[in-house]
């Protein structure tokens, strides 16, 4: 089996995580560097030793020699990149969110459904240690039905401003960029059911809040201040098996400090996911909380990156389906588009 031949398209902040992982799969050449700053590009590609660097990724994708890529750039940009690297004949891994909404997700499905190459998105939370551990519990049939989870994503000061508060390159805030993640880690574990109703808010209150003296905050790599995006989104998600799950997620709020958490409940037992995994289940009539053994309990960024990369190149050069293909990327476009669509008509959305 020759090695992969990778590309990466987006060489800003999230990228490192792409590059190491790669740089640590034996089974992986990184051949291609592209980002619209060549400078940044050339940087990636001296440090990671790699030959070819491009700031057009239309060039990038048109090299024969290349057979996959990552694509880690604004999220506006990724239906046409994946598009174009599908249509030339390479394996995509896209970053999360897939796109910018419900119908560019159909237009990256019809490009899947012409090549029998692989598309991946990157759901990075799906590969944390302590999810394989609790998706195997769940599969087992341990938790029972599971009909509720919630998760709560909550900056106080944590717009990154730049791209992620620009929605004609983001197409949104905190929902699309934060809430993507814990939406699709418990739809995931809850069977991946089909949703059904959808009622939710979205609050455009605090807004950037360049002003705040004293305290530092995560800033895209080409920071500055505008911002037409939500502050804060809640939403409650109804599926149609009769699960529901409950969310809320913000840049920025009036909280004394950051808050996170994800919990799902079944009827046999629960899980507590955020910070660290706990299953609760009861035996003879004692409830028990335990609290699995691993090397990463709760979610470790370079562990979760760098399985997800494995299972992407494991999947390239095997056959193998990948975990968070193109229909979990519709049907989570779908439950985005209708968060913001129930928010704007303050209604909730129904699907037939
Ligand atoms: N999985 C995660 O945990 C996670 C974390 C952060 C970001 N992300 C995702 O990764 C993506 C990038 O985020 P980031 O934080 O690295 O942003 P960033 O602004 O740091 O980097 C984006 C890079 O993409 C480049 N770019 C934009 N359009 C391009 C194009 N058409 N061709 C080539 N290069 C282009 C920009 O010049 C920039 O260098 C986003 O989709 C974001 O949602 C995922």
């Amino acid at each position: 089996m020759g090695k992969l031949k990778v590309g990466i398209i987006g060489a800003g902040s999230l990228s490192e995580a792409h590059f190491e992982a790669y740089k640590n799969n034996p089974n992986v050449e990184l051949f291609a560097v592209c980002d619209l700053i060549e400078d940044r590009a050339g940087k990636k590609a001296e440090k990671y030793n790699i030959p070819n660097i491009y700031t057009d990724y239309q060039e990038m994708v048109k090299n024969p020699e290349l057979d996959a890529i990552s694509v880690v750039t604004w999220n506006n940009t990724h239906k046409d990149i994946s598009v174009a690297a599908l249509e030339a004949g390479k394996h995509v891994l896209c970053e999360k969110p897939l796109c910018l909404n419900y119908d560019e997700a159909l237009e990256i499905k019809a490009a899947t459904e012409k090549t029998d190459k692989k598309f991946m998105i990157g759901y990075v939370r799906r590969h944390a240690s302590s999810i394989a551990v609790l998706k195997e519990v769940i599969d087992n049939g341990s938790l029972g039905d599971i009909y509720y989870a919630k998760a709560s994503n909550l900056r106080r000061l944590g717009n990154p401003g730049g791209w992620f508060s620009d929605k004609s390159r983001s197409g949104g805030g905190p929902l699309i960029d934060l809430g993507v993640h814990v939406i699709d880690l418990l739809w995931y574990l809850m069977g991946r059911p089909k949703v059904k109703t959808v009622s939710a808010n979205t609050y455009n209150k605090l807004g950037n809040r360049s002003n705040i003296k004293a305290l530092s905050f995560y800033k895209a790599a080409d920071y500055s201040p505008e911002n037409d995006v939500e502050d804060l989104a809640n939403a409650l998600i109804r599926f149609e098996n009769g699960a529901s799950l409950m969310v809320d997620v913000s840049f920025t709020l009036h909280a004394k400090n950051d808050q996170s958490g994800a919990v799902i409940f079944g009827d046999k037992g629960g899980a507590e996911i955020d910070p660290s995994l706990v299953i609760v289940h009861e035996k003879n009539n004692v409830i028990l909380n335990s609290t699995p053994q691993m090397d990463h309990p709760y979610f470790n960024f370079q562990d979760g990156f760098q399985n997800e990369i494995n299972h992407f190149v494991n999947c390239c050069l095997t056959g193998e389906q990948p975990i968070g293909g193109i229909d979990d990327g519709v049907e989570m476009m779908k439950i985005l588009t209708a968060i913001y669509e129930s928010a704007k008509k303050q209604q909730e959305v129904v699907f037939e």
